[in-house]
């Protein structure tokens, strides 16, 4: 091993040179070396030896993640570790905990945002990103920033938060030095090459002076060493169950996978992603429809890795470009291009507007094929290496055509016992289960629940003492109460404390978590009082967002407060992390 480090402060060479005499050097040597060098220091100076010039501070840079399944955070960490190497000093910071005064202080900042919902901020960045745009918003004059965006193209609103808080820097002054790049779900190229060419203008020429060579040191995708594995492995399915009777409506499977050497490290509150195939019989479908239909290694393909069904503007335009269609190119000069995508589907585009296509043309208009991610059902303290899904069959009618979602009917369709799908961990440790003593209320409706089986098992496995409290909902009882006898073992060995559900279709007027929320409101804000922390699961669209108006409704009603006040309590939840979300 070398003796000198690289980071000494000498160019690459020197240290080279240094190693070379040094490296080999006894101790008797080194010790001598060492006490020439100080005395040279000492008779070179007049007088008393004068202390050494202080290093100068590293220069610092502010990075801030916008965040919600941990694409944009992981990325936030790449970049800090890369703008250390490279002499400077980063500060890291969760837009959940952004204080907009932190930005007057930044020289150069950079913004790693993503898209949820429908072209909102991730759950955790909305009361920093409503500040952020509203008229209370600092002057930002002077500060060099960079924004990189998150998103998924098969969303109308691509990448809009990315978008709007990049328009909203440099309204507020700041300077833009490096062009936002806004990322498909295929985001892991060209996001490392943007962090790379932003931390080159970012870095002053002479940063890294420290380091001796002045070189840009590369962005390093490296995991930490203390990370659970996070690769791609392959389960075998050892259950395949559907929990609504044969008269409900509809299918969720509960899907236990079995790892051989262990299930990867998870936790509660953590979910897997889930790499699908595509259903054959559409691909043939599309296949046919493109004049393709004997091209059997493209069938393979498409099946396989190809994301055979969103239809995005990028798609259409793709498909302009290359294909040469004049109705396809009339719609998007039209302008109409927006409203005819939605509920439709990339074989709707072939079918509407034919041409004959070549297998190119197919690569061209398809991104890879995403994987999805699912909640983690189970406590690995109770299930050993297993691991528990709860997936719902996406299905549905849209421009008179049945369409299913493409991950969820794999599972429930295509995937059979014993046989083999890969997965990978998707950890957040932004929803981990609080201490075995502190009190849990739970929230979640359909799939919502899955998390909570897992928080409910590892109480159980861990003997809590604190309180469990779990609010469930679905369509009728008799069909559709997932997990029924779980809940009820759990009830009979104290590991749930109280449940208490809605029920949608039981009764004339639907009832869902949040009236049951509002009945039991005294209890739920004596739990809060309390110190238990609330969590809730599932539908963003609908239900989260209804459940936390409920919540602050029931802080006024309970505690005689303002609206405004009551709108702070549960603000303050979220800030102390005891309103934890985890809504897709
Ligand atoms: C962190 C996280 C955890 C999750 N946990 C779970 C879980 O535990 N269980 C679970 O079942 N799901 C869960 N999901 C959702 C899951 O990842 C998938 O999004 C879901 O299964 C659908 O995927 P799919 O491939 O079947 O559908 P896709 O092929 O992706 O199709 C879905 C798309 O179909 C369209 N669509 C759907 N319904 C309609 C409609 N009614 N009308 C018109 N268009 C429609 C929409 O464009 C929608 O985006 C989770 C998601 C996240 C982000
Ligand atoms: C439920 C859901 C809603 C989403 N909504 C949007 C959207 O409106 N616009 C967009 O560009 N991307 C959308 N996305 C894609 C995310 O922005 C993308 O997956 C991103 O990589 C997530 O980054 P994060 O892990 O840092 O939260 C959505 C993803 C999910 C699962």
């Amino acid at each position: 091993m070398s003796p000198i480090p690289k980071t000494a402060p000498f160019a690459e060479e020197e240290i080279n040179l240094l190693n070379r005499v040094v490296g080999p050097a006894s101790a008797v040597q080194r010790a001598w070396l060492a006490g020439f060098l100080a005395g040279l220091d000492a008779s070179s100076l007049p007088g008393a030896v004068q202390p050494l010039a202080p290093a100068r501070p590293a220069e610092p840079i502010t990075i801030v993640y916008a965040s919600e399944s941990g694409n944009c955070e992981k990325l936030a960490n790449d970049l800090a570790k890369a703008a250390r190497k490279n002499g400077l000093k980063p500060t890291l910071i969760d837009m959940a905990d952004l204080e907009l005064s932190e930005l007057t202080k930044a020289k150069r900042l950079v913004f790693i945002a993503a898209t949820w919902g429908e072209g909102d901020p991730p759950a955790r960045a909305v009361r920093a990103y409503s500040e952020l745009m509203g008229e209370g918003a600092p002057r930002l004059d002077g500060v060099e920033f960079g924004v990189l965006a998150l998103g998924d193209t098969a969303y109308a609103e691509f990448c809009a938060i990315g978008k709007k808080i990049d328009e909203r820097l440099a309204a507020l002054g700041g300077m833009r030095v490096v062009d936002r790049v806004d990322c498909d779900l295929d985001f892991a190229q060209p996001a490392s090459v943007w962090l790379g060419d932003a931390l080159k203008v970012l870095t002053p020429p002479d940063a890294n002076r420290g380091q001796g060579n002045g070189q840009v040191i590369a962005v390093d995708f490296g995991k930490p060493a203390a990370a659970p594995n996070t690769d791609i492995v392959e389960a075998e399915i050892s259950e395949h169950v559907n929990l609504n009777s044969s008269r409900s409506n509809k299918e969720t499977i509960h899907l236990a996978l079995a790892f051989e050497g262990g299930a990867p490290a998870y936790e509660p509150g953590d979910s897997l992603d889930i790499y699908p195939e595509n259903d054959p019989a559409y691909v043939d479908e599309l296949l046919k429809l493109a004049g393709l239909a004997g091209d059997d290694k493209l069938r393979a393909e498409l099946i396989k890795s190809r994301d055979v069904t969103t239809l995005s503007l990028k798609t259409v335009e793709t498909y302009a470009a290359r294909t040469g269609h004049q109705y396809a190119k009339a719609l998007l000069a039209d302008g109409q291009a927006k409203d005819w995508i939605a509920g439709r589907q990339l074989i709707d585009l072939i079918a509407i507007f034919p041409i004959a296509l070549t297998a190119d043309h197919l690569r061209a208009v398809t991104r890879p094929l995403a994987p999805r991610a699912y909640s983690i059902a189970s406590s690995r303290r109770e299930v050993g290496d297993e691991a528990h899904l709860l997936i719902s069959a996406v299905r549905y009618e849209t421009n008179g055509r049945a369409r299913k979602g493409v991950a969820s009917n794999y599972a429930a369709e295509r995937l059979k016992r014993g046989g083999r799908v890969r997965v990978k961990l998707k950890p957040n440790k932004h929803f981990a289960i609080a201490p075995a003593d502190k009190d849990i209320i739970m929230v979640g409706p359909g799939t919502g629940v899955a998390p909570f089986r897992a928080f409910v098992q590892e109480r159980r496995a861990t003997a809590a003492t604190g309180r469990s409290w779990l609010f469930f909902g679905d369509r009728q009882f008799t069909h559709d109460f997932l997990y029924q006898l779980d809940w009820q073992d759990a009830l009979k060995d104290g590991s749930l404390t109280r449940m208490d559900v809605a029920f949608s279709r039981d009764t004339p007027e639907k009832i869902y978590v949040q009236h049951k929320l509002w009945e039991k409101r005294r209890d739920l804000i004596e739990w809060l009082d309390g110190g238990a922390n609330f969590y809730v699961c599932g539908d963003a669209k609908n239900m989260a967002k209804d459940v936390r108006a409920t919540l602050v409704r029931a802080y006024a009603d309970v505690k005689a407060l303002s609206p405004e006040a009551a709108e702070q309590a549960v603000a303050s939840l979220e800030r102390d992390k005891r309103y934890l979300q985890d809504t897709y």
